[in-house]
């Protein structure tokens, strides 16, 4: 399953390699705490309860407004089109409010904008110009099965260890930070406010449990 928004960074590339990382583990809680568009998520299947969170509290009202109310975000959705002149208006009014409006916004704002980037001036304004994407369309199916998926799922807005320490025995936890200070020439870095030492992460996660096994790819 894809997911339902467009992210800079995401895992897609990444799926058809999870079976051979994975191999015969099973596992019991999956954990995402960088989750952008959730691409691995999306892709797994059988998974008992997730735990997904993200800095980007209008993305993670977005992942809220698409699990518990996805006809209702459809219909809001619905009301915009794809011209230049929507695009800069709706740009205007999106707020941080974590209402149905802003997450029928954001996901209008992501489809449409300039290679679906997310970045935001220094006052939090997202800034992205128009994406001049003539043949946009968007399936609203999507929204709905990005909803039954998310059923079973905590979603919260925060830092990456809002939620690790929910993590158990068996549990997987895919970790995938903004692109850190070594990867510095491919452009990434200028649509994040923080900058990530991979080490930090790492070390932070593997101080919760001397039994955590930790693929880095
Ligand atoms: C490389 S992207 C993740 C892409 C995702 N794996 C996918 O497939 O779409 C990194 C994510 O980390 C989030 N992020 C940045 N700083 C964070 C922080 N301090 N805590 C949690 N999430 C953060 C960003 O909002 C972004 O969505």
């Amino acid at each position: 399953m894809e997911p339902f928004v467009r992210w800079a960074g995401g895992k897609t590339w990444l799926i058809p390699h999870m079976a051979d990382l994975l191999g015969e583990v099973h596992i019991e809680h999956y954990h995402e705490p960088f989750l952008g568009g959730g691409a691995i998520f999306f892709s797994l299947d059988h998974l008992k309860k997730s735990y997904l969170s993200d800095a980007n509290s209008q993305l993670i009202n977005t992942y809220i407004q698409v699990r518990d109310n996805p006809d209702g975000l459809i219909e809001e959705f619905q009301k915009f089109h794809n011209t230049e002149a929507d695009y800069y208006r709706i740009r205007e009014e999106i707020t941080a409010d974590c209402t149905i409006a802003n997450a029928a916004r954001f996901l209008f704002l992501n489809q449409t904008s300039y290679n679906g980037l997310y970045r935001v001036n220094r006052k939090g304004r997202y800034n992205v110009p128009y994406g001049f994407r003539d043949t946009w369309e968007y399936d609203v199916q999507r929204i709905r099965d990005a909803s039954e998926k998310l059923k079973n799922t905590r979603i919260t807005a925060g830092d990456f260890e809002v939620n690790k320490y929910r993590i158990k025995r068996n549990d997987l936890v895919f970790l995938d930070p903004p692109y850190t200070v070594s990867h510095n020439n491919n452009g990434f870095i200028a649509y994040n406010k923080n900058l990530f030492s991979l080490n930090s992460v790492y070390t932070s996660y593997a101080k919760m449990s001397s039994q955590m096994t930790m693929h880095l790819t």
